[in-house]
């Protein structure tokens, strides 16, 4: 059978990576898909010197790839909204399947893209765009299908928990471990993405929809990102037997779907709480299945080329197959997606760890316990570090029940009233993932 015309827009870390595994694994690839697959032409403004494309036809402008009537499938890989947007609804147009790595493009314009591709009867497949090379899109989407998805929740930015693990482990300087994330290839172009959570929240707007069967809404995500962590509140954390992540966390609920990322307290016995460096894992609750977690890299050349393969592959396969009958991009049927609302964060429930500067006076911890009582907020542990006295004022770290997150609002609010308190209150959401 004549071999599948692939077209590689971007030649950077992934498309590198993309490049070297389909030469080096050619023929286990065909013998997969039934079909070689080969790189009929590249887009890339510069060489990459960890890719050696050989004689593969090179330009400069990718809508000569998008444009090539010699290309079955156009590999986005350039990052980014607006240009990559207009690269694959052109390829889409001119009826070509695409594959991406581009989470901002899905989350984002994913509904309009999908319902292009409908149109023509095309396929976009964009494994690559969650947690690098965990085939977490094929789970959810086919090997759960099962299943009512209650929640899932997810270390999705490899840099952001490379990042916490080094400042934890051997006490580096946040700069100093963004800046080993950025020459790893790790990092986003805009590294703020990665610490500020809106990567992540790309990622979980993306399995949200593949979970519950929702249209992408990424613009109703709250993101909480790690730059304002402290190392104080790392070692109150463990301390009280929790680690730091950075969590996505999606959750079905009767009155609608929660869809945050934001710093997380997790029992330090979770397996999820260990998961360090570049590593993603998401685990993933099903009313049938119970937990499962799927864990690897989230990032890097090859990882993230191994679901870039495994999506052309998929694409490959399914070239000749009738389009009403192929997996659907969100999972449910495209007519069948559900308007259940994505709640405000202030309607969203968890438990939260509360660190407090108070004056070392007689009854301030009385009176910390009226106002978390007077709101119905239930304290599961107290902890109070006399030995760390510091200019009158001592810190008292509190950890709830879980509650809804308005009256935690309202708590802090009247916790920062007090003539007893001083400064902010910190607040971590916590999740006990069980
Ligand atoms: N910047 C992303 C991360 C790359 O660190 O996880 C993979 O999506």
């Amino acid at each position: 059978m004549k071999p599948v015309k692939v077209g590689i827009c971007g030649l950077g870390t992934v498309g590198g990576g993309t490049f070297n595994v389909l030469e080096r694994n050619a023929a286990e690839i065909a013998r997969r898909a039934g079909r070689g697959i080969e790189v009929a032409q590249i887009a890339a403004r510069r060489a990459n010197p960890k890719c050696d494309t050989g004689d593969t036809p090179i330009t400069a402008d990718i809508f000569e790839v998008a444009n090539n009537p010699e290309i079955d499938i156009v590999v986005e890989l350039i990052g980014g909204y607006t240009l990559a947007r207009e690269l694959v609804l052109k390829a889409l147009e001119n009826g070509k399947h695409v594959v991406t790595a581009n989470k901002a493009l899905i989350a984002v314009h994913g509904n309009e893209i999908f319902a292009k591709a409908r149109e023509k009867g095309v396929i976009v497949a964009f494994e690559a765009s969650v947690a690098g090379g965990i085939p977490i899109i094929k789970a959810i989407r086919e090997g759960l299908a099962g299943n009512q998805i209650n929640w899932l929740a997810g270390i999705i930015n490899g840099t952001g928990n490379f990042i916490l693990t080094e400042m934890r482990e051997k006490g580096r300087t946040f700069e100093d471990v963004l800046q080993e994330a950025q020459e790893l290839g790790y990092a986003e172009a805009d590294p703020t993405f990665d610490v500020e959570g809106i990567d992540a929240a790309h990622k979980l707007t993306i399995l949200a929809s593949i979970a519950f069967g929702v249209p992408l809404q990424f613009d109703k995500a709250y993101t909480e990102g790690i730059s304002q962590l402290t190392t104080a509140d790392v070692n109150y954390a463990e301390a009280l037997g929790y680690r730091i992540k950075h969590l996505g966390v999606a959750r079905s609920t009767a009155s609608g779907i929660e869809l945050r990322v934001h710093p997380t307290l997790i029992p330090a016995d979770r397996l999820i709480a260990n998961v360090n460096g570049v590593m993603n894992a998401v685990m993933v609750n099903g009313d049938a299945v119970g937990s499962t977690l799927y864990y690897g890299a989230g990032a890097g050349m090859e990882p993230t080329a191994s679901a870039v393969v495994a999506d052309l592959v998929d694409v490959a396969r399914a070239l000749t197959t009738d389009p009403n009958n192929r997996v659907p991009h969100l999972a449910f049927q495209p007519d069948s997606l559900s308007a259940h609302p994505i709640l405000a964060i202030e309607s969203c429930e968890s438990a939260y760890y509360l660190r407090i500067q108070a004056k070392d006076h007689p009854g301030v911890l009385a009176q910390v316990a009226t106002i978390l009582s007077e709101r119905g907020i239930n304290i599961e542990s107290i902890m109070q570090k006399e030995a760390e006295v510091q200019d009158g004022l001592v810190p008292v770290i509190l950890v709830t029940h879980r509650v809804v997150e308005q009256r935690i609002n309202d708590a802090i609010a009247a916790l920062e009233a007090l003539a007893d308190v001083v400064g902010s209150v910190v607040r971590i959401r916590v999740e006990q993932l069980n």
